[in-house]
C-alpha cells in the first residue's frame, strides 16, 4: 500500500508515519528527516539545505524528486511505503505520479490531517521545549512561514488528488490513538 500523509506543520504526519511503520510495516519515507540527516552529517547536501530549513522555505523540487526517486524502489519498501512531508509542491506531486506510474502503480491513498492553526502553535512551542529546541524551525516565527509556505505551495496540490478520488480526510484534533485508530479505520487496516 502506497500512502501520503499530508497537513500542516506539527498536524501530526510523524508520529502517525513512525506507527503505520512499527505496526503495518509501511515503510516512512520522511524527506523532513532525510534532511535533518543530511545537515547532522555535514553532508554537502546538508550544508545547502541548512538555512532553507530554518529559514522554514523550501528545498528545490529537483533535489526533493532524486531524494525520492532513490528510496521507493529500496527493499524496505515491499510493503509499500508512507511518504511524510512529500509531495510538497504540484510539480513534486506530478513528479511522483510519473515516476509511480512508469513502474506502473500509484498512490493508494492521500490521508489529510486537520488540525486547528492555534493547536499547531501549541504542539511546535512544546515540541521545541521538550527537545531544548533541537529542531531550528520549531518557534513561532518560523512556523507562521512555514504555515505560508504549506497554504500557498503545499495545500494547492490537495484538489489533484480529490478529483482521483484518494483523500481521506482524517481529524487531527483528537489524542494519538484516537488519529491511529481512524487511520487505520480509513485504509481498512
Ligand atoms: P518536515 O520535517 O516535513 O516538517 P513539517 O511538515 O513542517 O512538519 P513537522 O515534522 O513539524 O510536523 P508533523 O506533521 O510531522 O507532526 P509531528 O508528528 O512531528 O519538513 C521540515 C522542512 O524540511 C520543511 O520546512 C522544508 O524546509 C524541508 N522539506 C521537507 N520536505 C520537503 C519537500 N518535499 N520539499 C521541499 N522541502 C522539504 O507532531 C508534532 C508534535 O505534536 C509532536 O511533538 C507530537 O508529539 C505532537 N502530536 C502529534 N500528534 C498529536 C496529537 N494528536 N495530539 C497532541 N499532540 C500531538
Ligand atoms: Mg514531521
Amino acid at each position: 500500500m502506497k500512502i501520503v500523509i499530508f497537513g500542516p506543520p506539527g498536524a501530526g504526519k510523524g508520529t502517525q508515519a513512525k506507527r503505520l511503520e512499527t505496526v503495518h510495516g509501511l515503510k516512512q519515507l520522511s524527506t523532513g528527516d532525510m534532511l535533518r540527516g543530511e545537515i547532522a552529517a555535514k553532508s554537502e547536501l546538508g550544508q545547502q539545505v541548512d538555512a532553507i530549513l530554518a529559514a522554514g522555505k523550501l528545498v528545490s523540487d529537483d533535489i526533493m524528486v532524486e531524494m525520492i526517486r532513490k528510496r521507493i524502489t529500496h527493499d524496505d519498501c515491499h510493503k509499500g511505503f508512507v511518504l511524510d512531508g512529500f509531495p510538497r509542491t504540484v510539480a513534486q506531486a506530478e513528479a511522483l505520479d510519473d515516476m509511480l506510474r512508469s513502474e506502473g502503480t500509484q498512490i493508494d491513498h492521500v490521508l489529510v490531517l486537520t488540525v486547528d492553526e492555534q493547536a499547531l502553535f501549541d504542539r511546535i512551542a512544546k515540541r521545541a521545549e521538550e527537545t531544548g529546541g533541537a529542531r531550528s524551525d520549531d518557534n513561532a516565527d518560523v512556523l507562521k512561514d512555514r504555515l505560508n509556505v504549506y497554504n500557498q505551495q503545499t495545500a494547492p496540490i490537495l484538489p489533484h488528488y480529490e478529483k482521483a478520488g484518494l483523500v481521506r480526510e482524517i481529524d487531527g484534533m483528537q489524542s494519538i490513538d484516537e488519529v491511529s485508530a481512524d487511520i487505520d479505520k480509513a485504509l481498512s487496516l
